[in-house]
């Protein structure tokens, strides 16, 4: 080999190195997904009088989601169960963007209803002629100890975050592989990758979505233009934590805690259009330290298991003395 292609080399990989150890200590999102949004695909140019379908748009990375697409000009289906809140994020998406009144469907979706989901497929496609990208957003998390909650409570999270999902992805995919393109964005969770206490059936739903849709994409090979895509985000801003099942169906959480230390809704929701709009296929979106251990999570499984009953059983005392268990990260125990 040439000697002078030798020295470069000498340096390039170390410096190489060296900025992937940067980006990944100080990263708030995986390296393919950091690497577009530096140098891919902006989603204003590339999202333009698209239609997306958002579920869980009423609240929280869906209702941001509705209104960084609307800026973006895209044509917007807003879904979930409450049609007014659907009706001010509508209101609100008109106000920030130069989408006009029939630029945006509220389209009331409640994703345990399966039978409802070939209609309200039909409905949107009616209205806008096609569907370019169906997010799946709508979710419910957990807060209870797996020992102390109702069988019924992990069949509903089943039921809502995988099975409603799985039955509008069922409806809306023959419509783009009639149509050649199309994207299937499903936001599951960190708690998809990894394990945590408190979210036992949480994770299992997440987990459930990731092999689904990963076995899906293989499925699909002959389908280049269509893009299963997961998103996998750690702690966000929103009201996750207030509508999370406990042990029991009806009961509300007790302690909700604070939402300093997550990150926001507008940077998650950013990064995710990022990724829709480059491709990516599977998306980490996390402040540290949370990313980190995801790494350590996936390439160092021993000692993710080591630190995640460290701070699992904090999270667990907190929890039994009805503290933030979240603050178990921080270590200043906070009651609400
Ligand atoms: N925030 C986080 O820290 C975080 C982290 C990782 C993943 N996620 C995932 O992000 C997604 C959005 O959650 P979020 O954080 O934005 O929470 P959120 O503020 O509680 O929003 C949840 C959304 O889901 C909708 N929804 C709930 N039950 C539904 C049903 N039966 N049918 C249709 N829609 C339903 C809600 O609307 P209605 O009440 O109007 O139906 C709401 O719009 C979820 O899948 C969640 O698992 C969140």
């Amino acid at each position: 080999m040439d000697s002078s292609l030798v020295a470069v080399l000498w340096y390039l990989v170390p410096l190489y190195l060296i900025v992937c150890l940067v980006c990944t200590v100080f990263a708030d999102a995986d390296m393919t997904l950091l690497w577009a949004s530096v140098a891919g695909k902006r989603p204003e140019k590339k999202l333009r009088g698209l239609v997306v379908w958002v579920t869980g748009a009423s609240s929280g990375i869906g209702e941001e989601l509705a209104y960084q697409l609307a800026q973006c000009g895209a044509r917007l289906i807003l879904s979930s169960r409450r049609e007014n809140e659907l009706q001010r994020v509508k209101s609100h998406c008109l106000q920030c963007s130069n989408l006009h009144n029939e630029d945006i469907l509220v389209l009331p979706l409640d994703l345990l209803e399966r039978q409802s989901h070939e209609a309200k497929t039909e409905a949107a496609i009616q209205y806008f002629g096609h569907i370019d990208v169906l997010i799946n957003n709508s979710g419910r998390s957990q807060r209870s100890l797996f020992l102390e909650t109702s069988l019924e409570v992990y069949h509903a999270l089943m039921e809502l975050n995988f099975l409603g999902t799985v039955s509008l992805t069922k409806q809306v995919l023959p419509h783009m592989t009639k149509q050649g393109s199309g994207s299937i964005v499903t936001v599951s969770s960190v708690m998809g990758l990894v394990g945590a206490p408190l979210g036992t059936g949480y994770a299992a739903s997440k987990h459930a979505l990731q092999g689904f849709f990963n076995s899906l994409r293989a499925e699909l090979t002959d389908y280049p233009n269509i893009l299963i895509s997961t998103v996998c985000p750690g702690p966000v801003q929103s009201k996750i934590v207030d509508n999370a099942f406990t042990e029991d169906l009806n009961k509300r959480v007790h302690t909700v805690g604070g939402q300093e230390h997550k990150m926001s809704t507008r940077r998650c929701v950013r990064l995710m259009l990022v990724g829709v709009v480059n491709g990516v296929q599977e998306m980490w979106i996390a402040q540290q330290p949370f990313l980190l251990f995801y790494y350590v999570w996936q390439y160092a499984p021993t000692l993710g298991w080591f630190l995640t009953n460290k701070l699992g059983r904090k999270r667990v005392q907190n929890f039994k003395a009805g503290l933030d268990a979240d603050s178990a990260y921080f270590n200043k125990p906070k009651a609400s």
